[in-house]
């Protein structure tokens, strides 16, 4: 029976990709910042463990704790939307930290195991704001898109310890706290010059026809995992796809 570890599991895409493995027979590690045995349904199958990906001893300590696996999938991330200039380098480096050096410092952590088994794969959940830019997003893209290099680059270097790593790229998904999770981290701080500006951004993102559902981003990282011949980057969700086909 194979294992999966999952980052960011207490909501969102974290928890649906955790529920999809664990319906289809896979080992599941869930992991969250604060653990929580109540969002999932029991199962022998399931573990939930604590994990800050932005601490390297809570790494340490949860890769340990999993023992072997044979998927890692980076989901945990957090939004940051507002202009540039309300942004402060703190706000910038939190976004960076999760998003980015969270996901490089997970891939560390799990690769030795890969590498000297010669199997393995790694899922980093970017986003489809990579493909067409949004204002208002600098900061959030751009940590991001640092992954969706990292990833491309590090899939060629792991080629030869045949250890596969993807990218799954969500559209939109308002059913997630995302949204408002990242509006928060912005609060009060957006400048005057910019506010007619992000009322209209924010007005013009009301009622997007195409939207991504969690369910979507779940099968684009079971893909990713279980299908090799996958291409490395791979749209989930009706607005994505779209998005994708049209670059
Ligand atoms: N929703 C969208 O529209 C959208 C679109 C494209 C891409 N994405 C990406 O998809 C991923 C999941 O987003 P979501 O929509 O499911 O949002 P979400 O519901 O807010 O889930 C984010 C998860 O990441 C966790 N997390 C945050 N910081 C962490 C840290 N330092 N260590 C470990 N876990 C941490 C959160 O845990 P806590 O409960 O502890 O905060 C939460 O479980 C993110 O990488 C996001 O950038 C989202």
């Amino acid at each position: 029976m194979k294992t999966v570890l999952i980052t960011g599991c207490s909501s969102g895409f974290g928890l649906e990709t955790a529920r999809y493995f664990l319906d289809r027979d896979w080992q599941v590690v869930a992991t969250m910042r604060t653990p929580r045995d109540d969002v999932m349904r029991r199962s022998e199958r399931l573990r939930v463990l604590a994990l800050d990906v932005t601490n390297p001893d809570s790494i340490r300590q949860a890769v340990q704790a999993a023992g072997p696996i044979d998927a890692l999938v980076n989901n945990a991330g957090i939004g940051m939307l507002g202009a540039l200039e309300g942004t402060s380098m703190q706000v910038a480096r939190e976004v960076f930290e999760t998003n980015t050096f969270g996901t490089i410092a997970m891939t560390q952590a799990v690769l030795p195991q890969f590498r000297e088994r010669k199997a393995g794969v790694i899922v980093n959940v970017t986003s489809s704001v990579t493909l067409k830019s949004l204002p208002l997003l600098s900061v959030y893209t751009a940590s991001k898109a640092a992954i969706n290099a990292f990833t491309e680059s590090l899939a060629l270097e792991l080629q030869p310890f045949n250890v596969r790593v993807s990218l799954v790229l969500p559209g939109r998904a308002p059913e997630t706290s995302f949204g408002a999770n990242a509006r928060s981290r912005m609060q009060g701080n957006s400048p005057e010059a910019y506010a007619a500006f992000a009322q209209s951004v924010f007005a013009g993102m009301g009622q997007p026809s195409l939207i991504t559902r969690a369910l979507d981003v779940a099968e684009a990282v079971w893909r990713a995992v279980n299908d090799a011949s996958c291409p490395v980057r791979v749209a989930a969700g009706a607005d994505a796809v779209a998005l994708a086909e049209s670059c």
